[in-house]
């Protein structure tokens, strides 16, 4: 049996929304109005996805520090964090509504998302919880720059390794930057940070961070670690939403590494979940547990299929 001293444990600090989701044909275009289907509300927020997500995986006890507003939004979030089993560090700001986020996912499972940042942008400095005994401290960016600035520095200083899911895309100040051991990007954000318009090899290769992951959607993902490559094909599955799965992925590889799982068993693992994580309505409602995740992997094939890896390192310019 795990000795409760020896779990490691994880702060995520990050948002939570309310997602206000609704599927239609397509998404619309600028000026165009679409007729949906029936309206949903799940738990959402990337902050809060990576944190269940992360929870879910199993082996590591998650800590998130958030902030929600004083409305009935706050209390669905809550239900799905604590039934998670997260502990939460709560900020709430008075006369400040929680986040919200307007969903609509298409036929081909694809989103555009608007977030309207409410309480999340309420978290300083400040909030920080103390950080000694975290063996990770993770952060997105749909709280405020500041913030996450201040936290990143403050976990280097307390040697906390950093881990950044630099999303959604904004440049990032070199000491930022500086304090990151762990990069996580979509390959428009990776671009958006390296400034380059080179092949995503030379962008991993670009970035001062000691790990960088760029996740390609259903194609997989490809992770420089000084400098060794990687690369994950992706699990084919139905996909019917593909809301939190980037999230999925981010706190499933932290979870992951704060193990100690080897970095090729790592990306394995947290793009089975985040494949999983498509085949279902809404971002925490469709993070998968870790015994979903096995049973998937026991029956996926394994080594990874030669030509599509071939694929994979060629659209990466790996060959
Ligand atoms: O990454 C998906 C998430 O982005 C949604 O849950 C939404 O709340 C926005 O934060």
């Amino acid at each position: 049996m795990t000795n409760p001293q020896d779990t490691p444990r994880v702060l995520v600090a990050g948002s939570a929304n309310l997602d206000f989701v609704v599927r239609a044909p397509h998404i619309p275009a600028p000026g165009e109005t679409v007729l949906g289907g029936a309206f949903q509300t799940f738990a959402g927020g990337k902050g809060a996805n990576q944190a269940v997500a992360c929870a879910r995986a199993g082996g590591v006890a998650t800590h998130m520090l958030l902030a929600l507003g004083d409305d009935a939004f706050a209390a669905p979030i809550e239900a799905s964090l604590q039934g998670a089993g997260l502990t939460l560090h709560t900020v709430r700001p008075s006369g400040v509504a929680t986040g919200s986020a307007f969903i609509c996912v298409d036929d081909q499972a694809e989103n555009a998302i608007t977030v309207a940042p409410g309480a999340n942008a309420c978290l300083t400095a400040a909030h920080l919880p103390p950080l000694p005994g975290f063996s990770h401290l993770l952060m997105q960016l749909e709280i405020p720059m500041e913030a996450v600035t201040a936290y990143a520095l403050a976990a280097q200083a307390a040697g906390v390794p950093v881990a950044l899911n630099a999303a959604p895309a904004q440049p990032l100040a070199p000491e930022l930057l500086a304090a990151v051991d762990l990069l996580l990007v979509n390959e428009g954000e990776l671009r958006t940070l390296a400034g380059l318009q080179g092949s995503i090899a030379d962008c991993l290769a670009h970035l001062p961070c000691p790990l960088v992951v760029v996740t390609l959607g259903a194609r997989g993902c490809v992770a420089r670690e000084g400098s060794s490559f990687y690369v994950q094909t992706g699990f084919a599955v139905h996909a019917v939403d593909t809301t939190g799965a980037g999230d999925t992925f981010c706190g499933a590889l932290v979870a992951a590494l704060a193990q100690q799982t080897p970095m090729a068993q790592a990306l394995r693992q947290a793009s089975a979940a985040a494949a999983l994580a498509c085949t279902h309505m809404g971002a925490q409602t469709s993070v998968p547990t870790h015994h979903a995740v096995a049973a998937f992997l026991a029956q996926s094939p394994q080594p990874q299929d030669e030509s599509s890896i071939e694929a994979l390192r060629q659209y990466a310019g790996l060959s």
